[in-house]
């Protein structure tokens, strides 16, 4: 029987710095600092310079990020914020945990992104800011929302999936206000457990930032803002560094397996390929199929992860449905019907690809 292709396989990209990582391991154990210490000071550091940020804060999650970043902007209660409905739920808490109301829009169906016209159409005196996902690492229409929002709604933006992506040579999450990354193990710059950032051009914003990090403390036992506990471990701070110096590589290696599929995966009539376009990082390669239930149940007999990212519209779901618009969203409706997410990651062979393809064929979708 043949070998199973995973969605994500994790232990061969541990594989590829595996010495470099226990040997940070074992340097950050023997210091006794663990939390918010110097691997931490210069991660941020090196952050910032890759993305060409001003400045980069951590935290303890991606979530953690959109609600810090929510927080810092004073956006609460009698406040809007534009999310799309189409993405991970994240972004719709962090703006509901603040007491603000999250206004779920439609998407893209092409792109799978937030739809600008439709954020045109839901914008209120109220509307604070929009959260502009760049789902799946594809950069999101930031110029385009920021022309038809104005300069009063600000941009946070969502770049959980997206670490590298870039728009005209520019960094994703130094396009808006501010950037919120993730460093889930699965994301495309993950630790090995749970982390988070943020970056921003704003100096006065990132001081906010780092103290609503850290309980809202400025000084010891002195706090300015009602804050979190949301601070990035020193182990985990010094896994991303290793991490960050390849992170153009495995993306390189992330577009070059998109262009592969692109060319296997031509003429099947029910699928919709995802488009190539510069600056995509492929988090996720997602297509859409009206044969879904048909193809995975396929792939599966073969042997081959497949993943439906996301099933369910977020309006919908029970924990937001309190805020669902009054007309329906049919973009996201039909997206959560027909997208189907393939394995994706650096190390994915050329003949794991074929099976795919083969495995498409007796579809016969
Ligand atoms: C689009 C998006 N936003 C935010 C998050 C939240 O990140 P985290 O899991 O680090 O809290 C995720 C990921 O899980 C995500 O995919």
């Amino acid at each position: 029987m043949s070998e199973p292709i995973p969605i994500l396989d994790l232990t061969a990209q541990y594989a590829t710095v595996r010495e470099e990582i226990e040997a940070a391991t074992l340097r950050v154990l023997g210091s006794g600092r663990y939390v918010l210490g110097a691997e931490v000071e210069a991660f941020e550091a090196e952050m910032a310079d890759y993305l060409g940020a001003a400045h980069a804060v951590s935290c303890a999650s991606g979530t953690d990020a959109l609600h810090l970043a929510v927080r810092a902007l004073d956006i609460g209660p009698g406040d809007q914020v534009l999310v799309p409905a189409f993405t991970f739920a994240a972004p719709a808490e962090a703006v509901a945990l603040t007491g603000a109301e999250p206004v779920f829009v439609d998407v893209d169906p092409e792109t799978f992104l937030i739809d600008v016209q439709h954020c045109r159409n839901a914008l209120t005196p109220k509307v604070r800011a929009v959260i502009a996902v760049h789902l799946f690492g594809r950069p999101a229409p930031i110029d385009a929302l920021r022309e038809v929002l104005g300069d009063q709604v600000a941009i946070i933006e969502d770049c959980a999936q997206s670490f590298g992506s870039e728009i005209d040579g520019q960094r994703v999450g130094t396009l808006g206000a501010i950037g919120c990354f993730s460093f889930f193990p699965s994301k495309n710059l993950g630790a090995c457990g749970d982390g988070g950032a943020l970056a921003t051009r704003d100096a006065e914003l990132a001081q906010r930032l780092r103290a609503l990090r850290n309980h809202g403390s400025t000084e010891l036992y002195r706090y300015d803002h009602l804050g979190i506990n949301s601070r990035l471990d020193e182990l985990q701070a010094a896994i991303l560094r290793i991490k960050l110096a390849h992170i153009d590589d495995w993306n390189r290696k992330r577009q070059n397996i998109a262009e592969q599929y692109q060319e296997l995966l031509q003429g099947f009539a029910s699928c919709r390929l995802p488009e190539l376009v510069p600056g995509h990082v492929w988090h996720q390669y997602t297509l859409t199929t009206s044969k879904r239930d048909a193809l995975i149940a396929q792939l599966q007999a073969d042997r081959i992860d497949c993943r439906v990212y996301y099933p369910h519209p977020l309006h919908q779901q029970p924990a937001y449905a309190r805020w669902a618009p009054e007309h329906p969203l049919p973009a996201v409706e039909r997206l959560c019907a027909e997208c189907l997410s393939l394995p994706m990651f650096p190390e994915l062979k050329p003949e794991q690809m074929q099976r795919i393809q083969d495995s498409f064929a007796r579809a016969e979708v």
